[in-house]
């Protein structure tokens, strides 16, 4: 089976890819990112057409390939970047890799000095592109020597040929979505558009991609965004800079206005906390299959509180600036998620064995399945303890015979025993309570306190439960006296 027919069997296999040319070097990709529709339904309350520009699709997984590249190009074209050169930047680490990459492409040394609440995959990214990197204190203010603009400016003085592309006041920022950004959503709108929604770290991708759409259209609503914490909702409502506070989404807010940042440009402003953006954040990668970082969540949340406000014939494009690849350990972690207290809290006096074991990895045993399946679910997933049923594991009705006797397989392992050629029922320990997943939490806790571990039984069978798990958990319920 050839062509034509091959393509009408598979179509999402042997669709032609999204651009037939051959490019010279990774930078002449940058840009022409896709607008992907927010299914219907992801939330009932919108009757507008939501479209989302997915700036994970970009070179280096970002937005920022798109200022790199344009103020690296200006700097040759100045003479302040020679060959041979240093590319010198302050930067939350999406710039850095923007400019990390060009400087590969182009033969330049890179420098990048980021703080040190940024994510371990970024600081490993910049290095695999080749580049220094340094890191400096988190929420030092912004007149500090240890300010991360202040470390920056200083090691752009201290190297000979240092350029320093300072995104935050180099007006080829903005100039970049000015000439990138918005004509893309113009043409990719057809020129219909009636707002446009994005998160401002430097301001430079609102300020320039707004410009753009004023200018085709001035009716255009720009909807700017800020974790809380950030200076800038405030300062454009008020013109005045507040106190400034912790926040854990990456890329976005700041803690001083930026010449990027433009308050003319944005029409509205919208405050999200960290905790609607990562829900968000996740909801696009589970629901949309769209895989992107946390400020794109942040937007996300914003856009579809202003969606609420617009008719069915009207259109809103959302920015998400970068991929969910360099939030692994974070937003994607289910642990960093509960250590920072960002999944959702449920009030004590009503919260159920089934709020605490949610999430809880599960696997049951028949007796001959051997003991090396049940280490890998111990040891590799996580599962325990690991109940082992009489008859079929998938039935969860099977009856309960009893657990994988953790201790006992240690022993085996250390003894250097081949686990494939021994079954689970060789190693079989007393069931543990089994408590019902509708019950109050603390039947849990009560168990737990005679038992290192239970089993909840709910209607797909058996989940484990240990006392480190309840731990864990317990960080998940609100002991506020208004829940
Ligand atoms: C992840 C992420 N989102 C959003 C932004 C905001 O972009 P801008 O600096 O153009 O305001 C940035 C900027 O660094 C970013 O890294």
């Amino acid at each position: 089976m050839i062509g034509r027919d091959l393509y009408l069997m598979k179509p999402s296999l042997t669709r032609p890819p999204r651009s037939s040319h051959t490019f010279e070097t990774i930078l002449d990709t940058i840009g022409g990112t896709p607008l992907i529709r927010l299914p219907e339904g992801f939330d009932p309350k919108v009757r507008c057409e939501v479209l989302l520009k997915v700036e994970a699709m970009n070179a280096s997984g970002c937005v920022k390939s798109r200022i790199s590249l344009r103020m690296v190009e200006a700097a040759e074209e100045s003479g302040q970047l020679q060959p041979g050169g240093t590319i010198v930047e302050s930067t939350s680490g999406n710039t850095g890799v923007g400019l990390c990459m060009a400087a590969a492409v182009k033969g330049y040394r890179a420098v990048i000095i980021m703080p040190d609440k940024m994510s371990r995959e970024k600081v490993d990214m910049l290095k695999a592109f080749g580049a220094e990197v340094i890191l400096t204190t988190t929420g030092v203010p912004p007149e500090h020597p240890d300010h991360y603009l202040n470390v920056a400016k200083r090691v752009a003085e201290s190297i000979p040929g240092a350029w320093h592309a300072d995104q935050f006041e180099n007006p080829e920022n903005p100039n970049a979505h000015y000439l990138t950004t918005g004509p893309e959503i113009v043409q990719a709108c057809d020129g219909r558009l009636d707002a446009f929604v994005g998160g401002c770290g430097t301001g430079g991708t609102v300020h320039g991609t707004a410009r753009a759409l004023k200018e085709h259209d001035p009716n255009i609503k720009i909807i700017g965004v800020d974790p809380p914490g950030s200076v800038y909702a405030h300062y454009w409502e008020t013109g005045e800079l507040p106190e400034t506070g912790p926040y854990a989404v990456e890329g976005v807010g700041d803690d001083m206005i930026p010449g990027t940042w433009k308050r003319e440009v944005i029409d509205a402003y919208e405050v999200v906390q960290d905790v609607e953006s990562f829900a968000m954040t996740r909801r696009l990668a589970s629901e949309c299959g769209l895989f992107v970082g946390g400020s794109s969540g942040m937007a996300l949340v914003a856009a579809l509180r202003h969606a609420y406000t617009m008719n069915e014939d009207e259109r809103m494009v959302v920015l998400l600036p970068d991929s969910g690849n360099r939030y692994l350990s974070k937003i994607y972690s289910n642990d960093w998620m509960k250590d920072g207290g960002f999944l959702p809290q449920v009030p004590a006096t009503q919260a159920t064995v089934a709020d605490l074991a949610r999430d809880r990895p599960r696997a049951t045993l028949r007796t001959t399945d051997d003991l090396a399946t049940a280490y890998k679910h111990i040891a590799d997933r996580d599962v325990d303890p690991v109940p082992i049923v009489a008859g079929d594991p998938d039935d969860p009705k099977a009856k309960l015979l009893g657990i994988i006797d953790n201790e006992k397989l240690a022993r085996h392992l250390a003894a250097g025993l081949d686990l494939e050629a021994l079954q689970a029922d060789s190693c079989l320990a007393p069931a543990p309570p089994v408590i019902d997943p509708a019950a109050h939490w603390g039947a849990l806790q009560e168990a737990l306190q005679e038992h290192p571990c239970a089993l909840i039984q709910d209607t797909k069978g058996y989940v484990g439960y240990t006392r480190r798990d309840l731990l864990r958990s317990l960080a998940r319920l609100s002991h506020h006296s208004d829940d």
